[in-house]
């Protein structure tokens, strides 16, 4: 996106100068502000597509499904006289605290369960939220625009914001892993689930994750499996996200860098689905999870959580490959 800004920069004596007898100001200004709402557009579509389709799928075909289309869910938060701001509103609210309370689609909670809770960067949010209000994500002329979106991203050389791009990479990892997750229990109850928790079958197909080999690994100071242990320096990080939450205190997640690689690190926190089997036994945890846990698990210490604590933390290892510019 900065490339484009520098470029635009770049360009503006040239414009200025075979303007300049013809005092076409206003002009210029227009042709920046489309500009800036491409770029919006282009920023708020990578989002999306990072934090959203994977389970918000728009290709058409309906072979597992794991959510509704986004454009089912704009039917729905939409109508004459809905503004953006009602719109973005409402959403962001939903997406901060999933419940059955706050959903206006039951059938949509009856087929899929209820969306698991996930964090975002507000803004981040805000701006994907009103980019769905802004375009409708059903039309074929949409359609054309995703595909060309998607052309172009394969090929561009991207800057990197490690903490971003982690996050991104965390978020997809959890994405996918929730997708798996929804459907396996879905599918087979949650002690048939147990068997399909584990991360390390999960691809990561963001091409920038590609591009620095990024890898991703689930820690946790309380594992169920034992190679989940979290390190000292693990530790530390999530024992601060604890006093913080006691404090009522915000804690972002931590990027730094290590042996020419940059680690990142992102709170997993719990949700109401997670309690089936991460939950308090015999009452959350029925007996029939609780066994096959024990038995795949038998120093299993991933249990008697309540909703929103830290879980764990994704630790994303990426490459350092090109000058962070941010
Ligand atoms: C891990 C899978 C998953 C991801 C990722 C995901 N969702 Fe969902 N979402 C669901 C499922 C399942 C439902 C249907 C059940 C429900 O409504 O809660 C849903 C429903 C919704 C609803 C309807 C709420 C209602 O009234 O019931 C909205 C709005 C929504 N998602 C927005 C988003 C947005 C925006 C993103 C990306 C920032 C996103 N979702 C990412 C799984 C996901
Ligand atoms: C169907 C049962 C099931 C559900 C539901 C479930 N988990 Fe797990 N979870 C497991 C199992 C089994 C493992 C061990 C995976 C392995 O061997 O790596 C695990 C491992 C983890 C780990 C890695 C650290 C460790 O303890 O080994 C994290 C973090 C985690 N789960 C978070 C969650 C969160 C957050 C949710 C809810 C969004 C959730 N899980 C829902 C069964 C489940």
């Amino acid at each position: 996106m900065k490339n484009t800004i520098i470029a635009a920069i770049l360009t503006l004596p040239l414009i200025w100068s075979i303007n300049s007898c013809t005092n076409n100001s206003a002009q210029e200004i227009i042709d920046n502000n489309v500009e800036e709402q491409v770029n919006t557009d282009d920023k708020a579509l990578l989002l999306l597509k990072t934090n959203c389709f994977t389970c918000h799928n728009p290709n058409l075909e309906t072979d597992n499904r794991v959510a509704p289309p986004l454009f089912k869910i704009r039917e729905h938060y939409l109508n004459e006289k809905t503004t953006e701001e009602e719109f973005v509103k409402n959403i962001v609210h939903f997406i901060n605290n999933p419940t059955e309370e706050n959903s206006i689609m039951p059938g949509a909670v009856r087929n899929f369960g209820i969306m698991p809770k996930m964090s975002f960067k507000e803004d981040d949010l805000k701006l994907m939220v009103s980019y769905l209000y802004k375009n409708d994500v059903s039309s074929d002329e949409w359609y054309a625009k995703w595909e060309k979106f998607e052309k172009e991203q394969a090929e561009k050389p991207q800057e990197i914001n490690y903490e971003d791009l982690g996050r991104n990479i965390a978020n997809e990892t959890k994405a996918n892993l929730g997708k798996n997750l929804m459907a396996a229990v879905k599918e087979k109850g949650a002690a048939g689930a147990v068997e399909f928790c584990n991360t390390k079958a999960i691809p990561i197909t963001d091409s920038m994750s590609v591009v620095l080999n990024a890898k991703v690994k689930r820690v946790s100071d309380k594992p169920r499996n034992p190679n989940n242990q979290a390190n000292t320096d693990e530790l530390s990080y999530i024992e601060g996200w604890r006093k913080a939450k006691q404090n009522g205190e915000k804690f972002g997640p931590k990027v730094f860098e290590s042996n020419n690689k940059m680690i990142g690190y992102y709170p997993i926190e719990t949700n109401d689905m997670c309690m089936k089997c991460h939950g308090t036994p015999e009452k959350q945890i029925t007996a029939e999870t609780l066994s096959k846990i024990k038995k795949l698990y038998p120093t299993d210490k991933a249990f008697g959580y309540a909703e929103n604590e830290i879980r764990g933390i994704f630790v994303v290892e990426m490459d350092k490959k090109i000058e962070n510019r941010k």
